[in-house]
């Protein structure tokens, strides 16, 4: 939820953590704050909003020191201000942490710290870890202080963290800390660079270690030292990661959203990547599913949360109609908790774009205990969960900055669908037609995404027409329901507009009701089969005063619905594919309408590493 950023090198640290801090803001942006040492001493400052305030704090220019950590914070113990803010350094000012996660157990430990005679300043659970680790230190009697003392501080942690730590005992030296919250090291010669995610770095060096929970990382510019829980020496590689460093940068783009939206037709051909094999089937080599296990199993459950959730929704009815095996998508902090009835013959596909969601690490790690297969649908590499699913697959969206999702939500659905294929295809079942024909429809998708970003002319005019509402509905039948889901989610989530969604047919069995003149009701109809209901129930709402946006590639009266967004035509069991880029769009202009801050919604954060 929160960023974390360290350099130690030659050159001044602040300006490199600055720019780190400003690729990290999307996980979390109310406050920020940055330290150095200087002729042995910690100086640091830190401010309430965004990274820029810092950025254009006057005491910045202070900041001399070549070694330093930074933070940008999403507040979770504590409302946001500078009090509150990162880095948090102990009573003596000894030592200046930066913390992502949360620590459980804070109270007891706060408690021990004051009976020490330590004293507090924050409403933080992350101001124990300073503090303790001084207490260690001050009881500490070998050479290596500093790493006995973090160590020792460790011990007593509950809960999850990722750390970055100075010490004004150690000034040429930084350790860091993980535990389930993320945390990498990129390594360039004498120089050494912290970060939550490779994206922050990645101008630096592409030479990355990717920490595993337990890694303790005691670093100076030119060595690293891995150790593990037991404090014994450890042997980690550095990964070459291939990211182009331009693809987290806004480019033309006035906002990481839009760029991101009109990344599709790219992130979509990369996710396909060369999965699809002309006359073979599709190549899945990287994970081992048999014909015995996909014939032994009685379900699949997708799991995932928010946008992630909705992609499982729209695979649905494609796993069901190409595998005959029943599939149920579940919310994952739901089925964390709900003791779902699963066993080895149930299937667990976990998505996470970010792979830190932590209801969805627990629910694909609870599943595990149960004697569950589970596989890891993830974008970044490396990441928590691809560490515990059986199986990873990675989408290809390449970095996704905005906290809306967008891209990741359409490779999602890609990879889910070619994996549906996939499992069609390893048990034999005779549907060759319809997988042929899903394949060859699956490699035009980007082409007809494209052909819808050219023409947005009717979804900017509506967004300046409903952009001061306060209540809208999506509507939807069957796979259109998924996106109707999705749209209502990206809409409230950025333009801080109230929306619902319904299946189209349940409008008269309650929701109707809030239908009076003038309301806005935006109907997604991509089925063939379901044409003429969908347009009865949207006529009853058209009765009732409500004016309506119908997304549709069917041939719709626009005497009736005088709004009609058309896109182009798609197999209707991956509609969702396209269906949604125009209400994506819509989302983005009636959020601008309103000058909101798209890729920076309030009270959001990109990973939600916290229950
Ligand atoms: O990283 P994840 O895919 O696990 O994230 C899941 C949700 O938090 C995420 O999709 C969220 O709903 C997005 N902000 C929606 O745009």
């Amino acid at each position: 939820m929160c960023g974390i950023v360290g350099y130690i090198g030659k050159s001044k640290a602040s300006p490199i953590l600055i720019k780190g801090l400003s690729k990290l803001e999307y996980r979390g942006y109310d406050s920020a704050g940055i330290a150095t040492i200087e002729d042995d001493k910690i100086c640091h400052i830190k401010n309430k909003g965004r990274v820029k305030e810092l950025e254009n704090s006057n005491k910045l220019e202070n900041l001399k020191g070549t070694i330093g950590i930074a933070h940008t914070r999403w507040a979770t113990h504590g409302k946001p201000s500078s009090i509150n803010a990162h880095p948090h350094l102990d009573s003596h000012e000894n030592f200046a942490v930066v913390h992502n996660g949360i620590i459980e157990n804070y109270r007891e430990l706060r408690e021990f710290l004051i009976n020490a005679g330590y004293t507090f300043n924050s409403e933080t659970d992350s101001e124990i870890i300073p503090n303790l680790i001084d207490y260690y230190y001050s009881k500490e009697t070998s050479n290596d202080k500093f790493l006995n003392a973090v160590h020792n501080a460790e011990k007593d942690l509950k809960g999850s963290y990722a750390l970055a730590i100075l010490s004004k005992f150690d000034p040429n030296k930084i350790i860091v800390i993980k535990k389930d919250s993320p945390l990498v090291i990129g390594t360039k010669d004498n120089e050494k660079y912290i970060a939550s995610d490779i994206n922050a770095i990645l101008e630096y060096t592409n030479d990355i270690f990717i920490l595993k929970d337990g890694d303790l990382a005691y670093i100076s510019e030119n060595k690293i030292d891995f150790y593990n829980n037991n404090l014994n020496l450890v042997n980690r590689t550095p990964e070459k990661i291939t990211w182009d460093a331009k693809a987290s940068d806004k480019g033309d783009f006035e906002d990481f959203m839009l760029k991101e939206i009109y990344e599709q037709p790219v992130s979509i051909r990369e996710t396909i990547g060369t999965r699809i094999v002309p006359n073979k089937p599709c190549d899945f080599s990287d994970i081992n599913i048999t014909k015995k296990y996909l014939s032994d199993i009685s379900r699949i459950y997708i799991i995932a949360c928010g946008t992630a959730m909705h992609a499982g929704i729209s695979v649905k009815p494609i796993f069901e109609r190409l595998t005959n095996i029943p599939v149920e998508v579940d919310i994952a902090s739901e089925f964390r908790y709900r003791d779902p009835l699963i066993d080895e013959h149930t299937l667990i596909i976990c998505i996470s774009q970010s792979g830190e969601t932590a209801d969805t690490i627990a629910a694909l790690k609870n599943a595990k205990t149960c004697g569950s297969k589970t596989i890891a649908i993830s974008n970044v590499i490396g990441s928590s969960i691809t560490r515990e699913a059986d199986f990873t697959l990675y989408t290809h969206a390449g970095p996704e900055i905005a906290v809306a999702s967008t891209k990741a939500y359409t490779a999602q659905i890609t990879l889910l669908v070619l994996l549906a294929i996939h499992f069609a295809e390893v048990l034999e079942l005779p549907k060759n037609e319809i997988i042929n024909n899903l394949k060859e429809e699956l490699l035009e998708i980007p082409s007809k995404i494209s052909i819808i970003l050219e023409n947005t002319d009717i979804i900017k005019k509506f967004a300046k027409k409903i952009h001061k509402e306060t209540d809208i509905f999506f509507v939807g039948r069957g796979i259109d329901y998924a996106t109707a889901m999705e749209s209502s989610l990206k809409l409230k989530e950025i333009s801080y507009i109230h929306s619902d969604s319904y299946q189209s047919g349940e409008l008269k069995h309650g929701p109707i009701a809030l239908i009076e003149d003038d309301v806005t009701v935006i109907g997604i109809i991509t089925d063939r089969r379901l044409i003429d209901k969908s347009i009865s129930n949207l006529q009853e709402v058209i009765s009732r005063g409500a004016k309506t946006l119908i997304v549709t590639n069917q041939e719709i009266d626009t005497k009736l619905f005088p709004n009609v967004f058309s896109i182009p035509k798609v197999h209707p069991l991956i509609s969702p594919l396209v269906s949604i880029v125009p209400l994506q769009l819509l989302s983005y202009y009636v959020a601008k309408e309103k000058n909101l801050d798209v890729d920076k919604p309030r009270n959001l954060a990109k990973s939600v590493t916290v229950e």
